[in-house]
């Protein structure tokens, strides 16, 4: 498949308005993504957990304009009111994606979104919004065109919300997704995720991810900013082959369900991420003090309590524990007397592994 298979030839129907609501979750990722080329290809594959708790609710309305307009029209509501703020990040994804939704510019949309998270937690939204957003416009699609398959639909959701956030494209079905050409995955894609194609242990079932809020502000880097900077950086190409590599250990680690290593692979690549950050021109920290008593914590916990809690980061400083869900009640011992207290105001969430993004 090609960029090209996305665009439509021509719609079947005709529809003059409508409204269409999906909710699609966050994900985390255990091989990370971190570098990209043009229009949003990934440097190297990914993997990650689809998310159920955190998640953006998105509603569409769609007017058909009497004449195709010179710009997209839109309103923007988030919570209930205006965001002007976020426009612009709209406007960027109508543009990436109008080839391949030429309906854009025929319609005016509302765009009513919320989150299930806090708004201000620290917790990119850009993974549920843009995953979100692109289902409730692929919603529209298919009423354009009815006879539009379940297999071709995914992808493109999938295609799109990657034109808006990398990673939202690993947000459109559960429970585990990678994204990115590797040679050990089959059907393996740059342009869009698709679930995990092989055997995964029963112990990765219903796996528990608590979301420790250490740092709630603003992130201090963009993540466009953070990948450009994997373009000159000295170990780029080291760590572009250290993913893939993890990649196909993981698989062996998924089917036997042998939760040591997954442990070292997924711990290792949250620490090489940060890394890559620390080892780029301009050079810089996101980890905060507490996400470090956290990991140390994390790391005595769980040598004595011969338990497999681990964690990971995103581009940030909170911290993601990651636990099975049979060491549900020791581990949640732990995080509410040992590391609650290193949130800020106490604040965390209870996620697990999801099924994907939902109509409702
Ligand atoms: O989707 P973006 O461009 O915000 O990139 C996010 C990258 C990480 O969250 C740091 C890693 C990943 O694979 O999700």
């Amino acid at each position: 498949m090609t960029h090209k298979d996305f665009i439509p030839s021509s719609y079947a129907t005709y529809i003059t308005e409508g409204k269409v609501t999906y909710k699609s979750p966050s994900n985390i990722a255990l091989v990370k993504y971190w570098g990209k080329k043009e229009h949003q290809i990934p440097a190297n594959p990914s993997i990650s957990f689809t998310l159920d708790t955190c998640a953006t609710t998105t509603t569409l309305s769609y007017k058909k304009l009497k004449n195709k307009a010179s710009d997209f029209s839109f309103d923007l509501l988030f919570e209930g009111r205006p965001k002007e703020d976020f426009k612009p990040k709209i406007s960027t994804f109508f543009k990436r994606t109008e080839p391949y939704l030429p309906f854009l510019k025929a319609y005016h949309f509302t765009i009513e979104t919320s989150n299930s998270f806090p708004h201000s937690s620290g917790i990119a939204s850009s993974a549920s919004g843009m995953s979100a957003l692109a289902l409730c416009l692929m919603e529209l699609e298919r009423e354009l065109n009815p006879h539009m398959e379940t297999d071709f639909f995914n992808r493109k959701a999938s295609f799109l919300a990657r034109l808006g956030s990398g990673s939202a494209c690993r947000s459109i079905e559960g429970d585990i997704m990678q994204w990115g050409l590797h040679k050990d995955t089959i059907n393996s894609s740059d342009l869009y995720a698709i679930r995990y194609p092989y055997k995964v242990h029963p112990v990765f079932k219903n796996y528990q991810d608590t979301i420790l809020l250490v740092d709630k502000g603003s992130k201090q880097v963009s993540s466009s900013l953070g990948h450009n900077l994997m373009h000159d950086h000295p170990f780029a190409e080291e760590r572009f082959d250290q993913a893939h590599k993890n990649l196909t250990k993981l698989k062996r680690v998924f089917e036997e369900g042998n939760l040591l290593e997954f442990i070292k692979l997924v711990e290792s690549e949250a620490l090489t991420l940060h890394a890559m950050m620390m080892t780029s021109m301009p050079y810089f920290i996101l980890m905060k003090p507490n996400t470090l008593e956290i990991i140390n914590k994390i790391w005595a916990f769980r040598a004595s309590s011969k338990t497999h809690v681990c964690f990971t980061l995103d581009a940030g400083a909170n911290v993601h524990v990651l636990y099975p869900e049979n060491e549900k009640e020791e581990v949640y011992q732990f995080i509410s007397n040992e590391l609650v207290a290193y949130c800020e105001n106490g604040q965390y969430i209870c996620d697990q592994i999801g099924n994907g993004a939902k109509k409702l």
